[in-house]
């Protein structure tokens, strides 16, 4: 359990600081019901990430990619903001919080209210013919179609999520780069850190002088390394108790 000294320790950091980024992973999700990728239950338990996330099987089997993507898409359908979200959406409404850098496809930090997201991996909120490029929304198309396909030429759709083999978005890398490098903290939230180039973040942040703190359940590579501490626990009850704190500086003044 984070003790209340850990929860003020960086809720203080928060008021302090000029700059405040998160970096979100897939852990951000679970308590609104989205399986992570890797650990207990993860979907790459179930599917091989190399053939299922990967773009040429979305390119030569797409019916095979969209088994997993159709189980994703389900899982986004039905899921809400938990209250880590609403805590990330209630520290930006206070000034404190300059972005969010998300791995996650789901959409939910902007359904929160964040303004500023950079989702480096794209969302799933959309879907681009791979044939003649129509671009519609997720919630139009028929998921259970193996594939879904283009109305206006029967090609088949691709969520307009990253998929391993693509490169990220310039626009994404570069905003993300920016913010790394000009924040003075980073709170790094539910990411294994394994993922490049998301988890060079961090690093970029550390090596520009800002403090690094993790919120996660677990150890990760950049623990005790590239961040200054971890507060272990889950997003949803860590992020509401130290934006709870953050109004309680506030309101006291300080
Ligand atoms: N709160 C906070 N963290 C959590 C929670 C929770 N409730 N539950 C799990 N976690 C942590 C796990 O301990 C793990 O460190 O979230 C992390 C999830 O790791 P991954 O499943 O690897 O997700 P992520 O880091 O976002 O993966 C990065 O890999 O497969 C690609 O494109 C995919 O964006 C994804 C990228």
């Amino acid at each position: 359990m984070v003790t209340d000294q850990e929860i003020k320790k960086s809720a203080s950091s928060i008021i302090r600081a000029k700059k405040v980024v998160a970096l979100c992973g897939a852990g951000m999700s679970v308590e609104s019901g989205i399986a992570s990728f890797r650990g207990r239950g993860g979907l790459w338990e179930k599917y091989n990430p190399e053939e299922y996330g990967h773009i040429a099987t979305l390119q030569n089997k797409p019916e095979k990619a969209w088994i997993m993507l159709r189980e994703m898409s389900r899982e986004i359908m039905k899921a809400k903001p938990n209250r880590g979200h609403l805590a990330l959406a209630e520290l930006e409404m206070l000034g404190r919080l300059s972005s969010i850098i998300t791995q996650n496809v789901d959409g939910l930090h902007h359904v929160a209210g964040n303004k500023n997201v950079i989702e480096f991996h794209g969302n799933m909120q959309s879907v681009v013919c791979m044939k003649c490029g129509d671009r519609q929304p997720s919630i139009e198309i028929n998921i259970d179609d193996s594939p879904p396909r283009c109305k206006k030429c029967n090609g088949a759709f691709k969520p307009d999520a990253v998929f391993f083999g693509e490169a990220i978005p310039s626009d994404a890398l570069n905003h993300s780069h920016f913010e790394s490098k000009t924040c003075d903290l980073m709170l790094v939230v539910g990411t294994s850190a394994l993922v490049y180039p998301a988890a060079t973040m961090p690093e970029i942040a550390s090596s520009a002088g800002a403090e690094v703190v993790e919120i996660n359940p677990e150890a990760t590579p950049l623990t005790g390394s590239v961040s200054d501490y971890i507060l272990r626990g889950t997003a949803g009850e860590v992020l509401s108790r130290v934006v709870s704190r953050v109004k309680d500086l506030l309101a006291a003044g300080r």
